[in-house]
């Protein structure tokens, strides 16, 4: 049952994103560039089982495509966990994750999230019911290094105790948000603790140790794989406007389109604008997103593929039309946060994505987009 074992290493992931990976995201990115593991985006167990069933049950659908799939929850109440996992298992998921990580106000007021931190025993106590209700999928955590400062010393055996099958660490504290660097030092240390880690009962830990924070393309992925010793990446905010992150991998994936390009739209591309104001909305952060996003734009360019704005252009059009089919019950302006990843490095961008601000529907942005001169 524990599919992870059976990944080869590393292992590529996409990370939970609440309203960015969602069912139509997943789906895009499922064809153009399929990581080696899709989460959820995060859903409340106690929302799930104290009155919001009907809503957040929505956000646990999924197709076949994305598998391995894992889904995501929070809470502080370990019987919400329990059922939580057993929903998931039900529902024919992969794994269970639980986000230990998330500094909302709204999620650690609950004690949930990044809160946990600062309770090692509840933290315990959930994955040991995630296991109970699992019905033998894996169980996995996504936390941080520590909350005001660096804890893995002690957080981490904590968790290794009760035998996840992966532990991602966003390799930053709950305070730094992420708003400094990710570091990657603490990725090597906690690989380091678990190689040395030996349970209550004598037994070696075979949790698998993944890193997170700042990754921006596959090999990128593969550098901190080989200076940390870690066993997989997790990628958050590089899938941004690039569907194809994952595509040319270890595996012999193929991205879709061949990497010759015209030399207009060459020149297009090297005249990429990486414009602050209009990357801002979807990272937390925005002068760090903007920064990432223009790392992982150049490094496109480096490792010599780059898609076409036409190639963006249609992607969103896909994307999209995907949304408004899978998710009716959501919000049209959530997928306004992806035109501006999408369209960007051209001229008339801003022109481009003031006028898809304005767009209701899949079938006005397609038209906009159609209409407009590029
Ligand atoms: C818009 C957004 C939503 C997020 N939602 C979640 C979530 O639902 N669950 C979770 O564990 N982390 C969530 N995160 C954190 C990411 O999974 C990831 O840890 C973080 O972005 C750092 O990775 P990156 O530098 O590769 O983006 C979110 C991040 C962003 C930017």
């Amino acid at each position: 049952m524990n599919f992870w074992k059976k990944l080869k290493k590393p292992i590529m992931v996409l990370a939970p994103m609440a309203d960015v990976t969602d069912a139509a995201f997943r789906r895009v990115i499922a064809k153009y560039g399929k990581p080696d593991v899709m989460w959820t985006e995060f859903v409340s167990a106690d929302g799930l089982f104290l009155g919001g069933y009907d809503h957040l049950i929505k956000d646990l659908e999924f197709s076949d495509a994305e598998r391995p799939i894992v889904a995501q929850f929070f809470t502080s109440k370990p019987e919400m966990m329990e059922k939580a996992a057993r929903l998931a298992f039900e529902l024919g998921f992969d794994g269970i994750d639980i986000n230990m990580g998330c500094p909302d106000k709204s999620v650690e007021k609950q004690g949930a999230g990044a809160a946990l931190i600062k309770n090692p025993k509840l933290a315990q106590e959930l994955i040991i019911a995630a296991k109970k209700g699992a019905g033998g999928l894996p169980v996995s955590v996504k936390t941080r290094i520590g909350y005001n400062k660096n804890e893995i010393e002690i957080w981490l055996p904590a968790l290794l105790e009760t035998n996840p099958a992966v532990i991602t660490i966003h390799a930053r504290t709950r305070k730094e948000m992420s708003l400094v660097p990710a570091r990657w030092e603490h990725v090597k240390r906690a690989v380091e603790i678990r190689d040395n880690f030996v349970d209550s009962n004598g037994k070696k830990s075979e949790t698998l140790i993944f890193g997170n924070g700042d990754a921006y393309d596959l090999n990128n992925g593969k550098e901190l794989v080989k200076e940390t010793g870690c066993d997989g990446v997790m990628f958050g905010r590089a899938i941004f406007g690039n569907p194809w992150l994952f595509a040319n991998a270890k595996h012999g994936r193929q991205i879709e389109r061949p990497a010759k390009i015209s030399q207009q739209e060459n020149s297009q591309s090297e005249n990429l604008i990486i414009n602050k104001e209009n990357n801002a909305t979807l990272g937390r952060n925005s002068a760090e997103r903007s920064e990432s996003v223009a790392k992982n734009k150049f490094r496109e360019i480096g490792a010599g593929y780059i898609h076409t704005i036409k190639e963006r252009l249609e992607v969103l059009i896909e994307h999209t039309k995907l949304f408004q089919e899978l998710l009716p019950h959501k919000n049209f302006a959530i997928m306004k946060k992806h035109f501006k990843a999408y369209v960007t490095g051209f001229d008339k961008a801003k022109e481009l994505r003031l006028k898809l601000m304005e767009a209701n529907n899949a079938e006005e942005v397609e038209k906009t987009i159609r209409e407009f001169d590029i």
